[in-house]
């Protein structure tokens, strides 16, 4: 009898070393044909938000800063997979010019049961070839299209009377709602065609969904571990559901707001209607319809609204240079003073956002490629095929080789006084990838007239109605995973209106 428990127990404890093995070897190290010459960060350092209540940026310091500063490259376990995130401007210009041999594989590649997958699926932004040309093709013409500024211009005015209005009721605003809101309306209304109701109105179902499916996506615990998808867990069946639902409305929102309002179809420059005619032509399906719609919506809204909050931290921070665009605003003729072109013109306005954007980009980090071949990454860091990377954009803009000694530090003037000046460093710092807020390359962000229009009147307004500083009580506190953002920034506002009263 005790031979027999004997074996069990030899069989268990196989079993148990098989598993600690696959444990070691399939999760804790990084891969073995993964580059020795690169450090690897810990395992467990994208697991620290799950257990400690941290702040990115610190964590970035403690052990990320060195590593990369010193290689430029380092091993890091994140998404279910270990990859290689990549900083080194010159690695990240071959990455970006070598589109075809580190081509895009997002979530739907990396973990296609995950519900982030199920999520962000098959879009413009995702995917390659034919298919990113076919949906490139309907999208850019409306993303780089002059939209209505006025639209901007009145959501800017009603979010200053809702800042004002809650500054009165509480003595101080949590930024992150209002801007969600705002930068929600100013997507769904000036883009798509379709407003999504959302400024003022609590109970906004893109938001409150929105709202509701964030933390259930990004979700640490699952981010790390997403084959926890392939079960049927309650909660993440739960959120499953919340997804479908949140896709499906979003494209009914989407089709009854556009109802043939520009009868081009095709040959419209609206992005609404260029999406809805693709739709109902057939040139995409209900699936890719719906996560075209999705990206726009994730990238239209989430990417702005992170921009404008870095923004009005810095300019709570800096005091002085907050005092000095309004000036320059102000000394406009009021007709030209929400006028994007205008705006356009205001170099420190520019250097603002720029710098604003070169600290803090709002995609600050994305494991999203895989390479095709067995390559060479510079001189000596050989990525085997099938090799998961990514970039982290809030350590590249940093470089000081380019930036200088002071890179960490926000100075708008570096990037010069005059228009032109700017315009071309902007152009030289994202050609050799030292500035990568918008990506770059090919694949470089379809939304920047967008985004930088929207920044531009938005600020004009801000700055021409309120000064505002940062609620004493505010922490200093960055997020702790996922964006990289200031977590819920508490400002004060003066409405500079009922001053002059
Ligand atoms: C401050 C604002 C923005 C920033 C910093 C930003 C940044 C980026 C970045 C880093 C990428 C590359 C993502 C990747 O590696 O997969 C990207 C791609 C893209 N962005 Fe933006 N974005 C902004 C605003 C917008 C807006 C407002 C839209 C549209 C409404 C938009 C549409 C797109 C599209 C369509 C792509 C895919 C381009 C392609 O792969 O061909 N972005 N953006």
């Amino acid at each position: 009898m005790s031979y027999v428990y004997g074996a069990i127990a030899i069989v268990w404890l196989a079993l148990l070393s098989w598993g600690i093995y696959k444990l070691v070897v399939g999760y804790i190290l990084p891969p073995s044909h993964f580059p020795k010459n690169i450090p690897t960060i810990p395992f467990y350092f994208t697991l620290i938000p799950l257990f400690k209540d941290v702040d990115q940026e610190a964590l970035w310091h403690k052990y990320m800063k060195k590593p990369l500063t010193e290689y430029g490259a380092v091993k890091i376990y994140f998404g279910g997979a270990w990859n290689v995130l990549v900083t080194r401007p010159a690695f990240i210009n071959q990455v970006f010019k070598q589109d075809d041999i580190f081509p895009k594989a997002g979530n739907h590649v990396k973990n296609p049961q995950s519900i982030l997958a199920l999520y962000t699926g098959e879009n413009v932004i995702s995917t390659i070839n034919d298919q990113w040309r076919t949906f490139a093709s309907i999208v850019k013409p409306g993303l780089q299209a002059d939209v209505d500024t006025s639209i901007i211009v009145k959501n800017a005015q009603k979010l200053v009377d809702l800042l004002l209005e809650e500054q009165k009721q509480k003595g101080s605003v949590v930024m992150p709602k209002p801007l969600q809101d705002y930068t929600l309306a100013n997507l769904s209304e000036a883009l798509l065609g379709a407003s999504f109701n959302t400024l003022g109105n609590t109970n906004a179902p893109m938001s409150t969904l929105q709202s509701a499916i964030k933390p259930k996506i990004f979700n640490p615990f699952y981010l790390n571990f997403p084959f926890l998808d392939h079960f049927k867990i309650p909660s993440r069946e739960q959120a499953r559901r919340l997804v479908i639902e949140f896709k499906a409305k979003l494209s009914d929102i989407v089709l009854s707001g556009h109802q043939h309002k520009h009868p081009e179809g095709m040959d419209s420059n609206h992005l609404g209607c260029r999406l809805v005619t693709a739709y109902e032509t057939g040139i995409i399906n209900r699936y890719h319809f719906q996560q075209n719609c999705l990206s726009m919506f994730l990238a239209g809204h989430e990417n702005p609204q992170i921009l404008l909050l870095s923004m009005m931290r810095m300019l709570a921070e800096h005091q002085d240079l907050q005092k000095q665009l309004r000036e320059q605003i102000l000394a406009l003729p009021e007709e030209d003073r929400m006028n994007p072109h205008v705006l356009a013109e205001i170099p420190l306005l520019t250097a603002t956002i720029y710098e604003t954007l070169r600290l803090y980009p709002p995609i600050s980090q994305l494991l999203n490629r895989r390479t095709e071949q067995d390559v060479m990454l510079g001189e000596n860091i050989l990525l085997k095929k099938g090799t998961y990377l990514g970039y982290n954009g809030y350590t590249t803009n940093r470089d000081t080789e380019f930036w200088g000694a002071d890179s960490h530090e926000f100075r708008p003037s570096r990037w010069g006084s005059n228009s032109e000046d700017i315009q071309m460093l902007f152009r030289k710092a994202s050609s050799k990838s030292t500035f990568i807020s918008f990506h770059g390359g090919r694949r470089t962000c379809l939304g920047i007239k967008f985004a930088m229009m929207g920044a531009r009147v938005s600020m004009a307004m801000f700055l021409t109605k309120l000064e505002w500083k940062l609620d004493p009580s505010w922490p200093r506190r960055m997020t702790p995973a996922g964006p990289l953002m200031p977590r819920m920034l508490k400002l004060q506002f003066t409405s500079l209106e009922s001053e002059k009263a």
